[in-house]
C-alpha cells in the first residue's frame, strides 16, 4: 500500500480528462433531444442555471473529497468520515458509486457501440444510400438493434477500446488518451460549427435555442434540467472523486472544477447548433426524437453537400467523446478493487471490464433481439421498457441524484468549515468571496434542488 498515488501530470491533464469524462452522449445525443423536446429557449436557460447552481458546487464538493482522502469513491469516505457522526454508514455513498459506474457502462457502452457501425457505414457509402431514403434507414436502424449478434459485437468492441486505455493507467493509459480524444474532437466539433453557419437553418437553429419562451415551460423540463446536470457533468457517482484522488495538491480545485463545467456546457450547446442547424434546413419532420442521432441526422446529412464527409466526422466525434467517458466509468469501478482489494491495475480492469461487459449482454440483447429482455418493465412506463431502458432509469433518475445529495450533505455538513476552506485554497490560494458562496450552495442550495428532483420522482412527476 506504501506505493506512491498515481497522478496527472499537470493541471491541463486534470482538465482534459475530467472534460473527457464530463462530455460523452450525455452532450451529443442526450442534450439535443431533450432540448428538442422541451422547446429550446426557456430549457437551455434553466439548464444553465442549474449547471451553474447544483453542478458546479457539486463538482468542486467531488474533486475535493478524492483529493483531500487520496482514495477511490469507498475509501474516500471511510478516510474523510472516520470519527464523524455517521461513520462508516457513510461508506455506502462510495458503494452505490460503484455500483452505479458499473451499470451506466454496461448499457453506454452498446449505445457507444452504435457509432462505430456508424462510422464504418459512412465511410463505406452504406449510410448515404440509406439516407436517401429514410424509411429504408428507419427499418435499418431497427433491424440493427434487433440483432443480438451485432449490438454484442459492436459493445465487445468499445468495451476493448476502453478496457485498453484503463488498463495503463493514469498517466500512460487515461491522460495519454484523453490529450489525444479531446482535441481531435473539438477540432471536429469546430469544423462542423462552421459547416452548420453556412446551412440556411443557421439563424432558425439560434432562434430556437437562445430565445426563451417562458410559457412553454414546465415544472418537469425544471427537473429533468436539474437531473441531466448530474448526468452530463458525472457527478453522483464518484467519477470526479476518483479523478480528483490523482489531482496534484499545487493545482486549483475551483479553477478546474468551472472550466470542466464550462467546457461541457459550450460543447452541448454547440452540438445543439450543429445538429439544430441541420434539422432546419429542411422540412424534416422528426418522429422519434430519442434516435435523432441515429436516424434524423444521417438523412439530413446527406442532403447538403459533403455529407460523406461530414457523416464520417460526426460520428468520429461521437465514438471519441462517448470513450473519454467510458475510460472515466471503468477508472471508478477498477480503482475500487485495486486500493480496496490490493489487486493489481491489470487484474482490476480486465476483472472488471469482463464482469460489465457480460452484464452488458443484457442490455444490448433487450432492445429488440431478447423478446423476454425487452419487455420486462420494472418500473411501468414506456420509456422504461427493457433491461436497457430500466436501467438508464434507475441510474439517471435515482442513483445519480441520491449519491449527489448525499455528496453535497457529507461535505456541506459533516466536514467542517476548516476542512473544507484548507483542500480548496491549497493550490488555489485564498478564495475570499468564492468560499461562503460556495459553502451556502453546498449545504443548502444543492441539496433542496436534487431534494426536489426525488421527491418529484417519489411522487411520479416524472421527467423522463
Ligand atoms: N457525463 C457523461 C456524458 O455526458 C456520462 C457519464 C456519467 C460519465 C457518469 C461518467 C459518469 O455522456
Amino acid at each position: 500500500m506504501a506505493k506512491q498515488r498515481a497522478q496527472w501530470s499537470g493541471h491541463l491533464g486534470f482538465i482534459l480528462a475530467a472534460a473527457g469524462s464530463a462530455i460523452g452522449l450525455g452532450n451529443l445525443w442526450k442534450f439535443p433531444y431533450i432540448t428538442f423536446e422541451n422547446n429550446g429557449g426557456a430549457f437551455v436557460l434553466v439548464y444553465l442555471a442549474a449547471i451553474t447552481v447544483v453542478g458546479v458546487p457539486i463538482m468542486v464538493a467531488e474533486v475535493l473529497l478524492g483529493r483531500k482522502s487520496q482514495r477511490n469513491a469507498v475509501g474516500a469516505f471511510r478516510v474523510l468520515a472516520q470519527g464523524k457522526p455517521g461513520g462508516r454508514a457513510w461508506l455506502g455513498v462510495g458503494f452505490l458509486g460503484v455500483m452505479t459506474g458499473f451499470i451506466i457502462l454496461s448499457y453506454y457502452c452498446v449505445i457507444a457501440g452504435w457509432t462505430l457501425r456508424y462510422i464504418l457505414m459512412a465511410v463505406s457509402g452504406e449510410l448515404g444510400d440509406l439516407a436517401y431514403h429514410p424509411e429504408a434507414l428507419e427499418s435499418f436502424f431497427g433491424g440493427f438493434l434487433g440483432n443480438p449478434l451485432e449490438q454484442i459485437l459492436y459493445h465487445c468492441v468499445f468495451m476493448g477500446a476502453t478496457v485498453g486505455v484503463v488498463f495503463f493507467g493514469v498517466g500512460k493509459g487515461i491522460e495519454r488518451a484523453a490529450k489525444i480524444l479531446m482535441p481531435v474532437l473539438f477540432a471536429i466539433l469546430v469544423v462542423l460549427v462552421v459547416y452548420s453557419i453556412s446551412t440556411p437553418g443557421f439563424r432558425q437553429a439560434m432562434a430556437f435555442l437562445f430565445r426563451p419562451n417562458f410559457h412553454e415551460l414546465t415544472t418537469g423540463s425544471v427537473l429533468e434540467a436539474l437531473g441531466h446536470s448530474f448526468f452530463t457533468l458525472s457527478l453522483g457517482m464518484g467519477a470526479m472523486l476518483t479523478y480528483g484522488s490523482y489531482m496534484r495538491k499545487r493545482d486549483s480545485i475551483p479553477r478546474a472544477a468551472v472550466t470542466i463545467c464550462a467546457l461541457d456546457t459550450l460543447i452541448a450547446i454547440m452540438a445543439c447548433v450543429i445538429m439544430f442547424s441541420i434539422i432546419f434546413s429542411f422540412d424534416f419532420e422528426v418522429t422519434k426524437s430519442s434516435s435523432i442521432l441515429f436516424t434524423t441526422l444521417p438523412v439530413v446529412f446527406f442532403k447538403l453537400p459533403g455529407g460523406h464527409v461530414i457523416s464520417a466526422l460526426f460520428y468520429l466525434l461521437v465514438s471519441f467523446a462517448a470513450l473519454s467517458s467510458t475510460i472515466s466509468l471503468l477508472e471508478v469501478v477498477s480503482s475500487y478493487a485495486i486500493d480496496e482489494f490490493g489487486w493489481a491495475r491489470r487484474r482490476a480492469t480486465l476483472t472488471m471490464g469482463a464482469a460489465i461487459l457480460a452484464f452488458g449482454v443484457l442490455s444490448a440483447i433487450s432492445l429488440g433481439g431478447h423478446a423476454a429482455l425487452s419487455n420486462i418493465n420494472l418500473i411501468g412506463r414506456p420509456s422504461t421498457a427493457g433491461v436497457f431502458g430500466t436501467l438508464d432509469y434507475l441510474a439517471s433518475n435515482w442513483f445519480l441524484p441520491v449519491g449527489g445529495l448525499l455528496i453535497a450533505l457529507f461535505t456541506g455538513w459533516i466536514l467542517t468549515r476548516d476542512e473544507c476552506r484548507q483542500e480548496l485554497e491549497e493550490g488555489h490560494g485564498p478564495m475570499g468571496w468564492a468560499y461562503p458562496a460556495w459553502r451556502f450552495l453546498i449545504k443548502f442550495a444543492a441539496p433542496a434542488a436534487v431534494g426536489a428532483i426525488i421527491v418529484s420522482v417519489i411522487l411520479g412527476a416524472e421527467y423522463q
